[in-house]
């Protein structure tokens, strides 16, 4: 039995769905039910029927399919990937936010912890935030915990007040100006698609910024041949997959995010062969996490759709 079959025979006995984000490793994306960018992850996990949801990600994509699904198990293929974004923010400095900004509105990255979400009033992730943003009725955001994203939000809706964070993804922030500079003087047909967790002056060099599911469709229905491409290096298996005549080069080499890649073949394996023997730990959350945190995510989802 190749490791194809072996996990499809796992998934069957043990009622598993797996869900992966853009930036895990291929042969991980190549196995997975469903592939997609944060939003369409936890518009996915709140419809799955399967009773276990295995996630290739990272933690708070994890969490989120908990708080979206409360009865059901949720286990990640590693349980130490983290975002060091979402590290960047405590629910404490939401709770002081919130006493010297009494009026504004607590926007909350999904790339966050869900002791965060629980203080925050609305979620949103890079796909959904203008249009999320843009149907609050307070003028003044407080966005969390990305600075860059909330600066292109922020770009996009004059009308709204924000006060920023100091957050930022050290994967996106590695991609740097001159080296985009290089990448275009080098392939001058190619269009640049950005991530909005990129700096401001790489957004500002771009033709299209938008979420990893986004920039996946740009390049699909543009008729461009080449693109340079600045997020993490995990979407060029969708890329190259979809689009088998276009070329895709990255910014820089090491455009790579450390704890997707701990999504391994591996740990797939291993993960689904552990699901209900009691030694692969599931997500768990207080019960005050728990329903707190979910009310933003679940505002998301109605203000987005
Ligand atoms: P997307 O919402 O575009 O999938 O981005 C998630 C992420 O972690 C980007 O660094
Ligand atoms: Fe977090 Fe950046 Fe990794 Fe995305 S790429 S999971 S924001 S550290």
């Amino acid at each position: 039995m190749n490791a194809s079959e072996k996990i499809s025979k796992l998934k069957q006995e043990k009622d598993v769905v797996i869900l992966a984000h853009y930036y895990v490793d291929q042969e991980v994306q190549k196995l997975a039910d469903f592939v997609g960018d944060s939003y369409a992850l936890a518009k996915k996990a709140a419809e799955t029927e399967q009773k276990n949801i295995l996630f290739a990600g990272v933690s708070f994509m994890g969490e989120s399919a908990k708080l979206l699904n409360p009865k059901k198990h949720v286990y990640m293929l590693d349980q130490t990937a983290g975002c060091l974004m979402a590290d960047m923010v405590t629910a404490e400095q939401v709770k002081q936010a919130r006493e010297k900004y009494p009026e504004a509105a607590v926007v909350c990255y999904v790339n966050s912890s869900a002791e965060v979400k629980a203080e925050s009033d609305v979620c949103v992730t890079s796909s959904n935030a203008v249009r999320v943003v843009k149907k609050l009725k307070q003028k003044q955001i407080y966005f969390i915990p990305d600075q860059h994203l909330a600066h292109f939000v922020a770009e996009m809706l004059p009308e709204k007040e924000f006060i920023y964070h100091d957050g930022y993804c050290p994967t996106h922030r590695m991609i740097d100006q001159k080296s985009l500079m290089e990448a275009k003087a080098k392939h001058p047909k190619a269009l640049v698609l950005s991530h909005p967790e990129c700096a401001k002056e790489i957004l500002d060099l771009s033709d299209y910024a938008g979420s990893t599911a986004e920039i996946i469709s740009y390049a699909g229905e543009n008729a461009a041949e080449e693109y340079i491409i600045a997020t993490e290096t995990g979407v060029f298996y969708q890329l190259e997959k979809e689009n088998p005549g276009k070329k895709f080069y990255p910014v820089i080499d090491c455009q790579v995010c450390p704890d997707m890649k701990k999504n391994t073949l591996s740990r797939l394996e291993y993960a689904l062969e552990q699901i209900g023997s009691g030694d692969l730990p599931e997500i768990e959350l207080e019960e005050r996490i728990m329903e707190q945190a979910k009310r933003p995510l679940v505002q998301m989802l109605e203000l987005a759709r």
